[in-house]
């Protein structure tokens, strides 16, 4: 093991510290005192590596390693926020890797002689609240850097227990009023699902994101005696979210064909008053739709709601549909998939190309400029849990990997430097 690898598996253990829970996972939910701290621990990292730490007005942390003074910049990143009792490396091994491979990319230019072929400098953003558990939606902080969401709306949002993110924020002491435009974004991640371990391979080349249409619900009914009140004169809101929440599984079933997949979840499901003896007042859920085709997404989407009338109906309630997150089915830049594939290649590392279910910072940053998105394998798929595991094989394949490629970008193999922002495209939209 090279002394790199030891390094970076070291940084690994120690940031897995921070909000580590007994299942071996961690609890780090966006601006909590656990995430907190591990943006302070990450923050000392760096800054122990010479770069320099800033924050935006929603908690975006950006780390530079200035190479070329004066140059634009580009930027690898991904989240540090994890779900509740989530595993140790979803968005937190991407931060991480970012900042091993940054330096990394610093030395080979030093050792080559050739620090002024540098033609980019190089951030590694930690984004705000990607995972969107505690304050929706997800994928807020590069929402908010790539036009989606406006930072005034995102900072009134407001966690269960009615604390803004601007409170949050300001209570870790993690925002400012720091811009940086970039040119170019790289990202590694976990796979979450287990095609490349089914497939016996180390490198996943990720060629487009799948679309999702997501769905804040809130069915009301009357709140009543359950023994007292007849069947006939009930509006059992439980009810009625219930049937919801099949209807989101028939829905998968039912429209997946052989070639596109549909995928559907209610993750979140919220009951009132909840209390033994009492017919539910109301329900808050989140459905999720999501699938590889936008034809056969909107037909999915398009039969979700017509069923919301007909268990309206069926349980005597009334389903009010709030805010939603959508996201488009679209590719990634072929050129940055060749000049991933091209330094797989160079470094014999295995690799096939993937799309990716979930969502990721990526899926925003790539329709404001040329992005790149490398995946790791996860055993088993597994993801969201406190078993989620990659090996340490894998991660430090990936490092070698994002150095090769970010080494290749900052020398402007991917994008020249007179290439500034391309111009934002609002396909994916998110409303509140
Ligand atoms: C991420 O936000 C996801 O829903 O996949
Ligand atoms: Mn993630
Ligand atoms: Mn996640």
């Amino acid at each position: 093991m090279t002394s790199h690898n030891a390094s970076f598996l070291a940084d690994f253990a120690s940031m897995s510290s921070n909000g580590a829970t007994a299942g071996g996972g961690v609890d780090r939910q966006a601006a909590t005192v656990a995430d907190g701290q591990n943006r302070n621990w990450f923050r000392g990292l760096v800054e122990g590596h010479g770069f320099t730490v800033r924050y935006d007005r929603v908690g975006n942390q950006y780390s530079m390693l200035e190479l070329s003074p004066g140059a634009p910049w580009i930027a690898v990143g991904s989240h540090l926020d994890s779900q509740p009792l989530g595993g140790r490396f979803d968005g937190a091994y991407g931060v991480l890797a970012g900042a091993h491979a940054a330096k990394r990319v610093q030395e080979m230019l030093a050792a080559a002689g050739s620090e002024s072929s540098a033609k980019f400098n190089i951030v590694v953003i930690n984004w705000f609240n990607e995972e969107g558990c505690r304050f929706k939606p997800s994928m807020m902080g590069s929402s908010v850097y790539t036009g989606k969401l406006s930072a005034a709306q995102v900072l009134e949002t407001t966690d269960p227990d009615g604390v803004s993110v601007r409170e949050a924020l300001e209570s870790i002491g993690t925002i400012g009023d720091f811009e940086l435009p970039v040119s170019a974004y790289v990202e590694i991640h976990i796979e979450q699902g287990r095609s490349l371990e089914d497939r016996g391979l180390t490198i996943g080349l990720v060629e487009s994101t799948w679309g999702a249409n997501k769905y804040e619900f809130v069915v009301h009914g009357d709140q009543a005696h359950t023994g007292a009140t007849v069947i006939a004169d009930r509006q059992d809101a439980l009810l009625g979210a219930s049937a919801l929440v099949v209807a989101a599984r028939e829905i998968a079933l039912e429209h997946s064909t052989e070639e596109h997949m549909v995928i559907t979840s209610c993750g979140e499901f919220n009951v009132f008053p909840n209390s033994p003896v009492v017919v539910a007042s109301r329900v808050n859920l989140l459905v999720d739709v999501r699938s590889t085709d936008p034809d056969v997404l909107a037909a999915a989407d398009a039969d979700l709601h017509a069923r919301v009338a007909k268990i309206e109906k069926m349980a005597n309630v009334r389903i009010e549909r709030g805010a939603e997150h959508i996201w488009g089915a679209k590719a990634y830049d072929q050129a940055g998939l060749k000049l991933a594939a091209e330094s797989a290649e160079s470094l014999g590392l295995s690799h096939g190309v993937v799309r990716t279910l979930a969502g990721h910072d990526s899926t925003n940053m790539k329709d404001l400029v040329p992005t790149i998105m490398l995946f790791v394998p996860s055993v088993e798929g597994i993801s969201h849990n406190e078993r989620e595991l990659t090996s340490d094989d894998d991660m430090v394949a990936g490092v070698d990997l994002l150095s090769e490629v970010l080494l290749r970008v900052v020398r402007g193999e991917f994008i020249s430097e007179v290439e500034g922002f391309a111009s934002l495209d609002l396909d994916a939209t998110v409303s509140r």
